[in-house]
């Protein structure tokens, strides 16, 4: 199988840049600058992606003497996913920012892999031995999935260039109930209270209308695996799932640090949370609640108004366009963080014209909130070190009904923090109960040109300077039960002029009672080219959408905050800087 065609003196130039701080890592030279390869107007500046070619799931986020490792599901052959050619591209950065790229860590070229190597996860092994375990495909006249393991080949190596995989693969090889195309995608391993490893491990139980289902595996050496008769989760609801993940959260208060970082640790100060990726919907569901260390379950906690039956209740990582996500926790700063892949919107044959396809999302810190619901996600804080220019805010402006308002010098690589206060939240209207299940309809149906009483109001981004051109991210008050309720969209519709795009609406409830907040709501916005990466009320809601404005090719796109409702809405805080390009796997000399 091709590898990434890295020359030695760029790995050596990586080499120099790892073993440099942190801090001279970040900018390119000019003259550097002009070697990125750029792939038109869309592609991001500081959001993580391959030099070139397809890439999708994150797998096996791991720090490791100093040096964070990403893996990802790549295609060396192309810009479409190319299931038998997947391999895992590799990365490793010193500040989760700047990467840079190493050759491929696994490719399919072994008897138990030959038809890809799938996604999977990193373990750091007692004695600091980094172990990769990952999905096999193997053909063989008819597909089978199976587990392997891979090691580093050389520990003395601070960037673990390569692995080596057993001869002794698969460790876990395909269950008899459980069809050939569907038993996949290990999560890092923990240690139970028996001193036994485990592995959750995504499956179809009981042929093709079979049961969607997280198995367990357990070990003593991490070579031999013996599933659970019991597994770790099923939902009837939920048809296949892939890429589980199940970690610790902190309850309310408590230091991350106590944490440790696998699901058996620290019970009594955590709870748990399952994600799973539901396949039929490629949507990242989440659910909070507790692991059982002596029964190897997870047991949901739901509140009223979500189902166990219904995954269109239960809450997402993210309600645009991101799919199998995957976190590690990081021992450097005692932090969980997530990375979620962001498919391409735009058609197969632009993603071949561009040479690339897929954008992972920012690193996100994610914890439970103190509502003890729900989680919250915000960008790592090492993000902050690429804003540079911060262009004039609009503080304390009022953005009347009807109102634009241009925030001038922003641009198509911009952070924008804003607050909104809401006077008049007594303007509110209505929640029809049938709006409640489906906030992307909900988003459709009162998208940012049809006013409200309280809303739409938030950001114009990636706009032409005549606004033909925009994707508006917003929110919307209603008035539920005595209460309010935040509706949180992102609005496609004139994003761009060009058929073949995908632009759902895109939506999602905040959970957050906005007369505690001081009437009102926070909104923070990464736009990074084709990246429109958005936090509402403080990270409880987030919405990743893929654009591609034409505009953009002429690198004259800008940013706006409107108000499309009836009142006044107050804007208490408005900060945005203009980012720098990252570091992001540049190949030089091309
Ligand atoms: C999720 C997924 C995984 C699989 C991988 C293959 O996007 O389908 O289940 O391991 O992608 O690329």
């Amino acid at each position: 199988m091709a590898r990434l065609p890295v020359a030695a003196c760029i790995v050596a130039l990586h080499l120099c840049l790892l073993l440099l701080p942190s801090s001279s890592l970040r900018r390119l030279s000019e003259a550097e600058s002009s070697l990125v390869q750029h792939g038109g107007g869309s592609r991001p500046a500081y959001h993580f992606l391959p030099a070139k070619n397809w890439q999708n799931d994150p797998n096996g986020p791991m720090y490791h003497n100093g040096v964070y490792h990403l893996f990802y599901q790549y295609n060396p052959l192309g810009a479409t996913w190319g299931s038998g050619n997947l391999s895992w591209g590799h990365s490793v950065s010193r500040d989760l920012v700047n990467w840079a790229a190493l050759n491929t860590a696994l490719d399919p070229t072994a008897p138990f892999d030959n038809n890809g190597c799938w996604s999977g996860s990193a373990t750091i092994l007692p004695g600091g031995i980094p172990a990769l375990m990952y999905t096999g495909r193997i053909d063989a006249g008819k597909e089978a999935q199976v587990q392997n393991v891979a090691f580093p080949k050389n520990l003395a190596d601070p960037l673990l260039r390569e692995w080596v995989k057993p001869a002794y693969n698969p460790v876990i090889s395909l269950p008899a109930d459980v069809p050939g195309d569907r038993f996949r995608d290990p999560t890092t391993a923990w240690v139970g209270h028996d001193s036994l490893w485990r592995i959750a491990v995504a499956a179809k139980v009981g042929g093709p209308s079979g049961i969607a289902s997280t198995l367990i595996y357990r070990s003593k050496d991490f070579r031999h695996w013996k599933r659970n008769t019991l597994p770790l989760y099923t939902s009837r609801a939920a048809g296949m799932v892939e890429c589980p993940d199940l970690f610790p959260v902190a309850e309310p208060g408590v230091e991350e640090g106590r944490l440790g970082y696998t699901p058996g640790m620290a019970s009594g100060v955590v709870r748990h949370v399952l994600k799973l990726s539901v396949m039929n919907t490629t949507e990242d569901y989440y659910m909070v609640g507790s692991y059982d260390d002596a029964a190897d379950t997870f047991v949901p906690e739901l509140d009223n108004e979500r189902s166990l039956d219904d995954c269109r209740t239960w809450r997402r990582f993210d309600y645009g366009h991101v799919y199998a996500s995957k976190s590690f926790f990081d021992v450097r700063k005692n932090r969980r963080v997530l990375w979620a892949w962001a498919t391409e919107s735009d058609n197969m044959d632009d993603d071949i014209a561009k040479g690339w396809s897929g954008v992972q999302t920012v690193p996100r810190k994610v914890w439970l909130d103190g509502d003890g619901k729900q989680l919250r996600q915000w960008p790592i804080e090492e993000i902050e070190t690429l804003r540079s220019k911060q262009v004039v805010g609009l503080l304390g402006a009022q953005v009347n009904a009807g109102g634009v308002n241009k925030i001038f010098g922003a641009g198509a690589q911009v952070d924008v923090e804003a607050i909104f206060e809401i006077p008049y939240l007594e303007d509110a209207e209505t929640l029809e109960p049938n709006w409640q299940l489906d906030p992307q309809k909900l988003c459709e149906e009162k998208s940012a040109s049809v006013s409200g009483g309280v809303g739409p109001f938030g950001l114009l981004v990636m706009a032409s300077g005549d606004l033909q051109e925009h994707t508006a991210v917003f929110f919307r008050v209603f008035r539920h039960n005595q209460n309010y309720k935040v509706l949180m969209c992102t609005d496609l519709t004139r994003s761009n002029g060009r058929d073949k795009i995908y632009k759902p609406p895109y939506g999602g409830f905040v959970d957050i009672d906005i007369e505690q907040h001081r009437k009102s709501i926070s909104l923070r916005t990464l736009i990074d080219h084709s990246v429109v990466e958005s936090f509402g009320g403080g990270g409880r809601t987030c919405i990743t959408a893929r654009v591609y404005p034409e505009h953009a090719e002429n690198n004259n796109s800008h940013v706006f905050v409107f108000n499309n409702g009836t009142g006044v809405v107050k804007v208490s805080r408005l900060e945005a800087w203009r980012m720098a390009r990252a570091t992001v796997n540049v190949v030089h000399g091309r």
